[in-house]
């Protein structure tokens, strides 16, 4: 497909979608939330993509929102409710995608931004990166996501610390509140972000698929059905001929190939 607002590259077993608006800070407004959408369905049918990572164009922004253009051109609670639901829709896609997704935040990740780092399964940033949910000061509130996905990851007070105030955070206090699992030098992001999505990318499929969901479906119910939902996902690994190759290649003391099978 060729995309307008966004560059999908793939290397070898990973791909990196770029947000492309860097005049506008990478803001997402209708027609890039579809490609993003677009783009994820066309990863997910590509076998020899393994892991994906998102990031911004230019040095400036990962993505600072939703395009504040269309935010204000909305004239009814309807279509308001409708604008964040299809957002919302689309986060779910990559929280509910079989494969990894990495955010590689190279600057501001604000808003929707931030909300679409939330829904990626693990956040890099750089130590120039800045983070926030500034809808307040819009006079609204985060739409995808944010309000939900922000406590379940930092805890509630830091929650409603940064949606109620609007404040913005450095990278080094979104590391220390949980927002984000590591920080590196800006010049080394996009490196690390290869080197641990190739490195995801090489171990089974199905077993970082069910490994993915286990957490996700666990961390969104009791221990009891957790556990429960663990074992049945740990049932179809033992399953796969994977499993066969990655215990005996250990007691080989060689190399595991994994096939995705
Ligand atoms: N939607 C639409 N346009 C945006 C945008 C957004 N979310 N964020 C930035 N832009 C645009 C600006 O309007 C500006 O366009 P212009 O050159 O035509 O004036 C351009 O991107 C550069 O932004 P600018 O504000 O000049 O950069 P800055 O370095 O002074 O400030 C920010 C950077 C991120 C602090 C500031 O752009 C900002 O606060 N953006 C909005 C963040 C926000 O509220 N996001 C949540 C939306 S729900």
């Amino acid at each position: 497909m060729d995309y307008q607002n966004i560059l999908v590259t793939r290397e070898e077993d990973i791909a990196i979608i770029t947000f492309n608006r860097p005049k506008v800070l990478n803001a997402l407004n209708r027609a890039t939330m579809a490609e993003l959408s677009a783009a994820i369905d066309e990863l997910a049918s590509d076998e020899n993509v393994r892991c994906i990572i998102l990031t911004g164009a230019g040095e400036k922004a990962f993505v600072a929102g939703a395009d504040i253009r269309e935010l204000q051109a909305i004239e009814s609670a309807a279509e308001g409710a409708a604008f964040a639901a299809q957002g919302q829709s689309i986060l779910f896609k990559i929280e509910n995608l079989s494969k990894p997704v990495l955010a590689a935040i190279n600057g501001y990740a604000l808003g929707g931004g931030c909300e679409l780092a939330m829904a990626c399964d693990i956040r890099i940033a750089a130590d120039t990166a800045k983070l926030g949910q500034p809808e307040i000061n819009l006079g609204i509130i985060p739409g995808y996501g944010g309000t939900q996905r922000l406590p379940r990851l930092v805890g509630k007070g830091y929650a409603k610390w940064l949606i109620l105030s609007g404040d913005m955070i450095s990278a080094q206090e979104a590391l220390r509140i949980g927002l984000v699992e590591m920080v590196v030098p800006a010049e080394e992001l996009m490196a690390k972000a290869r080197e641990l999505a190739h490195r995801i990318a090489r171990k089974a499929p199905l077993a970082v698929a069910c490994a993915k969901t286990s957490i996700n479906v666990g961390s969104e119910t009791d221990l009891g059905t957790g556990c429960a939902y663990e074992a049945s996902q740990f049932g179809l690994v033992c399953a796969t001929e994977d499993r066969v190759e990655g215990t005996t290649a250990f007691l080989e003391k060689r190399p595991a190939q994994f096939k995705g099978k």
